[in-house]
């Protein structure tokens, strides 16, 4: 039976009739989109022999951070275990997910960052890896792995992703310049690398272009309609802008007609709301009862223990709609998670108890409690993984803590400290935030 390569040139043990639905997964992958799913259980029922696709439908499995989804990871990696063992860098790909199912993500992305400098041109090895990476909070490993590639992409089919890759691995290093055009020149080449097109506005929040970043976005919805439950993230980054402009009532327009579309209880749209909504309120702005539908939803999550990132994100929802008792219970599993030993657990230890603690101290009231719990986990809060932009929400309530608290020098110290990864510019946060500082010390003189 003839085999055939993929898109990027990837020698496969597949047969040539199913090569078209497997380069769509490796588009989908790259693209976001949600015929991802679709395209892959094409493959995996024309050849359900096929280690790489078990491979990836156990990774992505991994990557939703969810604990019913482990059991369906480990179907797949015994599935792919079972079937011919494939090409070396087939076998690298199961080697991989089995390393996360011990525990291991830093070994998975290590696995196929072998697989990558063996086969720089291999997409789906070069965007795996960005995206574990990424929600380890490692930026810098995500920069060296994508510039070790691009001098081999020039003519690349899927060169445009691989620039949108880049593009937010230079904003996440502060980079931002490099990274506009980077994002901007990729989604030149491929106009639904969503990606891309979201790293550039990431550079206009951390640059604070709210309007520029307005201007980017509004008009290109078609290169993130395409996506799955990533094109809500793109519409939450939208209502940062409008945030940061003051424009609340936009803010909470986009939250019910495209952010919270859907009630999924996937923690990445989860902590979009609730992320949002804490925004909203350290504003000031009633948000209603919008806490509700995901105080529910995060009641239920909050017992899957796979991610730090998704366990504070919990507890702002769980706070935000009084769960107390759930909130409780949050902070008891996350506790005991530490003796589980493997390298999320690991994060849920440290820092992610201490920011937890520190988000219900400050739902409570207990402002130096808080202020005390978030500046112990602020040192290592990179390792809960996602952007600046994502974990810019803990930045804000540890400053309002201690600003509530009565320390405003600390506070101050904090808002510079921001500043200074934000190209040294005051967003409008800043701005308010530095203007509240000095009529506090008015009033104390
Ligand atoms: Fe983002």
């Amino acid at each position: 039976m003839p085999l055939s390569d993929d898109l990027s040139g990837m020698p496969t043990s597949l047969p040539a009739e199913v090569i078209g639905d497997w380069n769509a997964v490796i588009l989908g992958v790259l693209s976001h989109a949600a015929s991802t799913g679709p395209a892959l259980n094409r493959v995996l029922t024309a050849a359900p022999d096929f280690a790489l696709g078990q491979a990836i439908r156990g990774l992505s499995c991994l990557l939703l951070a969810r604990s019913e989804m482990v059991a369906v990871a480990r179907e797949a990696h015994g599935a792919a275990l079972a079937a011919a063992p494939g090409t070396r860098r087939e076998a690298a790909f199961v080697q991989a997910l089995g390393d996360w199912l011990d525990g291991h993500p830093s070994q998975a992305a290590a696995r196929m960052q072998g697989v990558l400098d063996r086969h720089p041109r291999d997409a789906l090895a070069m965007k795996l890896i960005h995206a574990i990476h990424f929600i380890m909070g490692r930026p810098v490993a995500m920069r060296k792995s994508v510039e070790a590639v691009l001098p081999v992409w020039d003519d690349h089919p899927a060169r445009g992703y691989l620039l949108g890759c880049h593009a937010f691995t230079l904003e996440e290093t502060g980079e931002y310049a490099a990274a506009e055009r980077s994002g901007r020149d990729g989604i030149d080449l491929c106009p639904d690398d969503a990606w891309g097109l979201h790293a550039v506005a990431h550079v206009h929040d951390m640059t604070g272009r709210a309007r520029d970043g307005l201007d980017w976005l509004v008009g290109r919805e078609p290169s993130w309609q395409h996506c799955n439950n990533f094109r809500f993230h793109v519409w939450w980054h939208r209502a940062l802008m409008h945030l940061d402009l003051g424009e609340h009532d936009a803010v909470l327009a986009l939250y019910d007609a495209d952010i919270r579309a859907d009630k999924t209880d996937d923690y990445r749209d989860i902590a979009n709301a609730a992320s949002l909504l804490s925004r909203l309120e350290l504003e000031g702005v009633q948000v209603g009862d919008r806490w509700e539908e995901l105080a529910v939803l995060a009641e239920h999550r909050a017992t899957d223990g796979c991610l730090a990132f998704a366990d504070l994100h919990y507890m702002l929802a769980l706070c935000g709609g009084s769960r107390d008792a759930a909130a409780a219970r949050l902070i008891q599993r996350m506790q005991a998670t530490h003796s589980v030993g493997n390298e999320a657990a690991a994060v849920i230890a440290h820092p992610g108890l201490h920011v937890a603690k520190g988000i219900l101290a400050f739902a409570n009231g207990e402002y130096s409690n808080a202020w005390a719990h978030l500046r112990a986990g602020r040192v290592d809060l990179q390792s809960v993984g996602g952007s600046h932009a994502q974990r810019d929400v803990f930045d804000r309530i540890t400053i309002e803590a201690a600003l509530r608290g009565g320390y405003v020098d600390a506070a101050e110290g904090l808002l510079r400290d921001r500043m200074h990864r934000r190209a040294g510019v005051a967003d409008g946060y800043a701005q308010a935030r530095l203007m509240q500082i000095g009529t506090l010390r008015h009033q104390a003189v």
